[in-house]
């Protein structure tokens, strides 16, 4: 039996699976899981409770920036729903994180370079121990430069914001396939061009289009990536 462990990376676009494919992974494999993205929407859901945004949905990023210290994001390990929840200052924010309003605004407060700051060391103390899986859009090439196995999820926009619609009416949420759509156009274009951090694909990652693939057909191609990453790395 191999008990060493290494750190698995992946990132991609919005809404292209890949936080379903790390929870997952993780699951079966026996590592923890962690979704970065989740650490930005609790920042930007206590911009919004605490009107840091104003009425043309701009971010006061003074007051944000100065507040940084009294947020706190951690993470519940999953319960019988099987879910990990996410708490913002201790209070279990998961549902609130995932709305439209906070979707709408997580770029702009990811863009913040003191708000990455503040979340990527927090990220990095999240691997300490290896043994991990985090997804996100700046994992493999900021977070965990050095992880052993880096995933880069792709899919169209249009694939993209079908998934996001289904899931979002499956909580009740109403919403019409042209917001979703725009909004995962706007992220994009938000998370590929920012100063810090833009989304790119590491040098090392593995490119994984999962447009026409199963879930099941993902992770069979991702667990077999993750026995090469562990016998090469953890021989
Ligand atoms: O994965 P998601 O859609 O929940 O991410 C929400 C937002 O957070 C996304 O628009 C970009 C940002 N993000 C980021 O900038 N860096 C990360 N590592 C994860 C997410």
């Amino acid at each position: 039996m191999n008990n060493k462990k290494i750190i698995v990376a992946i990132d991609g676009f919005s809404s292209s699976g890949k936080s379903t494919m790390a929870r997952e992974l993780a699951k079966r494999v026996g590592y923890v899981y962690v979704d970065s993205g989740a650490m930005y929407r609790a920042v930007t859901l206590y911009a919004l409770r605490h009107g840091m945004v104003n009425a043309d949905h701009a971010v006061n990023r003074k007051e944000l920036v100065a507040a940084l210290p009294s947020i706190h994001v951690s993470f519940q390990p999953a319960g019988a729903d099987g879910v990990q929840h996410t708490l913002l200052n201790g209070e279990d924010v998961e549902k609130g994180i995932r709305d439209m309003q906070v979707s709408a605004l997580v770029s702009p407060v990811a863009e913040i370079p003191e708000v990455r700051e503040r979340l990527v060391d927090l990220q990095k103390k999240f691997g300490e121990h290896k043994g991990i899986v985090m997804d996100g859009r700046d994992i493999g090439t900021t977070v965990f430069p050095n992880a052993e196995l880096k995933i880069f999820v792709c899919a169209s926009p249009e694939e993209r914001a079908r998934r996001r619609l289904k899931e979002m009416q499956e909580k009740g949420e109403n919403v019409s396939y042209d917001e979703v759509y725009n909004n995962v156009v706007e992220r994009d274009r938000i998370d590929t061009t920012r100063e810090v951090s833009p989304l790119r694909k590491a040098a090392d990652a593995i490119e994984l289009d999962n447009g026409d693939m199963t879930r099941e057909q993902q992770m069979d191609r991702l667990l077999s990536h993750f026995d090469e990453a562990l016998k090469k790395n953890c021989p």
